[in-house]
């Protein structure tokens, strides 16, 4: 629901500037609304429904294959969110949700339409399921996370808020034709700055009063070792880690809570030693879904800048050498 107030606004004065002018029907569309001129980082499925017919947008549906062909956004593309995708592979030692191959992601985002040159910047919207646990809702920014490191972030990259449901819920059109996509040319380089492996982790444990923090996304049960996930191979997080469980980012209907609460949950974590612009934020979860989502927060929602850093191993990668805290 953020920035729906801005959008309501930009709504309104474009509709006003339609009528004034006019402009029959056919003119109307010829011209950019604008509130299409407003790419946020999440927009809501009114924004997607009137701007896409004039943006350069790939539309991505991440749900699964199934729940795409029985029905989907028209003109979405689907690429199914699985551990292994075009969106993430399996690492060295059976890692997890690692990120996939530069060159085979970026040829991948060139084929279903994505163009990254000089001259064509194609944006990105991403359409996830909901459900509980917030597995689905996790997608789009785990997503957005891989999308990050083939060089597409800010402005190019948003989340359909509350995912499909809410665009059916809202009786948008829905459609079971699958669009032909018309592949562009892709050229970027990697961004590996926000990435950070166990041994910087390890250097960075018990430094909280230093505005270091490692923030674990998992359930508070994970987090304090009374249950285990199948992927760590110890219970309880990694040493001096706080708990922001992933699960809190999100209203019942997979919507993201606003931007107020969201900065409450974090400074009810943290406090205020870490900030925009001083300490540093490193966020894990389990293999690297939920700590997508806060990565997501932090930097996209809450204008935290690359002093949020995230850890693809995880618990995952860090029981396998270290000694875990409960
Ligand atoms: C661990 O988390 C669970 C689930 O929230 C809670 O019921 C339990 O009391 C917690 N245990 C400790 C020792 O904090």
């Amino acid at each position: 629901m953020i920035g729906s107030s801005l959008l309501a606004l930009a709504a309104a004065i474009s509709s006003a500037s339609a009528a004034a002018v006019g402009a029959s029907k056919v003119e109307e569309r010829a011209i950019t609304p604008l509130a299409c001129l407003f790419f946020g980082d999440v927009v809501s499925p009114w924004w997607l429904n009137k701007c896409a017919p004039h943006l350069d947008l790939v539309v991505i549906d991440l749900r699964s294959a199934e729940e795409y062909a029985a029905s989907h956004i028209p003109g979405s593309i689907s690429a199914p969110f699985d551990p292994i995708s075009a969106w993430s592979q399996m690492g060295p030692g059976d890692l997890l949700l690692e990120l996939p191959e530069y060159d085979t992601l970026a040829s991948f985002l060139g084929s279903i339409g994505v163009g990254n040159t000089a001259k064509v910047q194609t944006k990105i919207v991403l359409v996830n399921g909901v459900a509980v646990p917030a597995f689905p809702q996790a997608a789009s920014p785990r997503v957005a996370t891989t999308l990050k490191f083939a060089g597409l972030s800010e402005g190019r990259v948003a989340i359909l808020d509350g995912g499909f449901p809410t665009w059916e819920a809202e009786s948008l059109p829905v459609t079971t034709v699958v669009p032909t996509p018309s592949p562009k040319t892709f050229t970027s380089a990697p961004d590996r700055s926000f990435l950070v492996d166990i041994e910087y982790v390890k250097s960075k444990i018990n430094k909280r009063n230093q505005g270091i923090f490692l923030i674990d996304g998992r359930d508070q049960a994970v987090y304090n070792g009374s249950a285990m996930e199948d992927w760590a191979l110890k219970p309880g997080h990694i040493p001096s880690a706080l708990n922001l469980p992933a699960q809190k980012i999100w209203n019942s209907d997979g919507s993201f809570k606003s931007t107020f609460e969201l900065l409450a949950l974090v400074r009810q974590t943290i406090g205020y030693s870490a900030s925009r612009s001083y300490g540093e934020i490193i966020v894990y979860c389990g293999v690297g879904g939920y700590a997508s989502s806060w990565y997501f927060v932090f930097t996209r929602i809450l204008g935290f800048g690359n002093n949020v850093k995230f850890f693809d191993g995880s618990a995952q990668q860090w029981s396998q050498f270290y000694d875990m805290e409960l």
